[in-house]
């Protein structure tokens, strides 16, 4: 089992979906897990209480990441509770907007890149001071980067954003020893997936997928774990596609 024993996470968006879901696994593989909200504190309390509960260490950490000054905000207090070292970075916190071309707004338009990309972008400025040698940031993309799904164009090309971010940013901290790297889940049964609300949307998701089941939370949390520990120490600037075989 991965050993994260010593280790030091923090989980953008972990009070629901598959930020809760990472979360857990980390605390699980023996990490000290800050569990990032915004909105959403008795729901981030109640992960923490979970990690605890299984004999782990957890603390919650609030900040808005759509405010330009979030992710400032954000790494500011994990470094002062982290002290010198962040070893594991899931920056998961996103937003979604399936909407026609004609119907996207600029407002939500600007609301998609500052969460899904200006977001991660500060965050990891901000905390590469206290990551070093060893640490792993891991980010999310989707399977809408790189094919055509609903009605999702502006939020997929936040995720294009993200793919291209992962190889630069790999590219760059390669030499500190910091890996950079992305998982691309495709459909997955969380508060944000309008499309498996539907018994039509499933119909359609289990149609475009190899295997022939609605993805859950901890199917891509086991991936993201992958990805932050040791065993994928030769792994960066990649984006892992976690989606069940979607669109092959
Ligand atoms: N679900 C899918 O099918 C799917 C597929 C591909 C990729 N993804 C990606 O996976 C990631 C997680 O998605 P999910 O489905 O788990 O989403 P989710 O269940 O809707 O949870 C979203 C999380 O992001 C946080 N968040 C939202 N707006 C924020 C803001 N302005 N500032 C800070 N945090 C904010 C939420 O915090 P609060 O609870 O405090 O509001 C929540 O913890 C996203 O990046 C998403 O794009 C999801």
């Amino acid at each position: 089992m991965t050993n994260l024993s010593g280790k030091t996470a923090l989980v953008t968006g972990a009070s629901r979906g598959i930020g809760r879901a990472s979360a857990l696994a980390l605390a699980r593989a023996g990490a000290q897990v800050l569990v990032h909200y915004s909105s959403n504190e008795k729901a981030a309390d109640a992960v923490v209480a979970e990690i605890r509960a299984a004999g782990g260490n957890a603390r919650k950490v609030a900040a808005d990441l759509r405010a330009a000054d979030g992710p400032h905000a954000l790494a500011a207090r994990v470094r002062e509770v982290v002290g010198g070292r962040l070893d594991i970075l899931v920056a998961n916190a996103g937003i979604s907007k399936a909407v026609a071309i004609a119907d996207m707004t600029v407002a939500d338009f600007d609301d998609l890149f500052a969460v899904n990309v200006r977001a991660p972008f500060f965050l990891v400025q901000q905390l590469l001071p206290v990551m070093c040698k060893g640490s792993s940031i891991v980010l999310l993309s989707s399977l809408a980067a790189r094919a055509s799904v609903g009605t999702l164009s502006a939020y997929a090309a936040t995720k294009g954003a993200v793919d291209t971010l992962v190889r630069h940013f790999a590219a760059a901290l390669g030499e500190r020893g910091i890996r950079v790297n992305a998982v691309a889940p495709g459909v997955v049964d969380t508060d944000m997936s309008s499309i498996v609300k539907t018994d039509d949307g499933r119909a359609y998701a289990l149609g475009m997928q190899a295997l022939k089941r609605i993805a859950q939370a901890d199917d891509i949390a086991g991936a993201i774990t992958f990805l932050a520990s040791d065993d994928a120490r030769w792994v960066t600037g990649d984006t892992l596609r976690v989606d069940g075989g979607s669109k092959l």
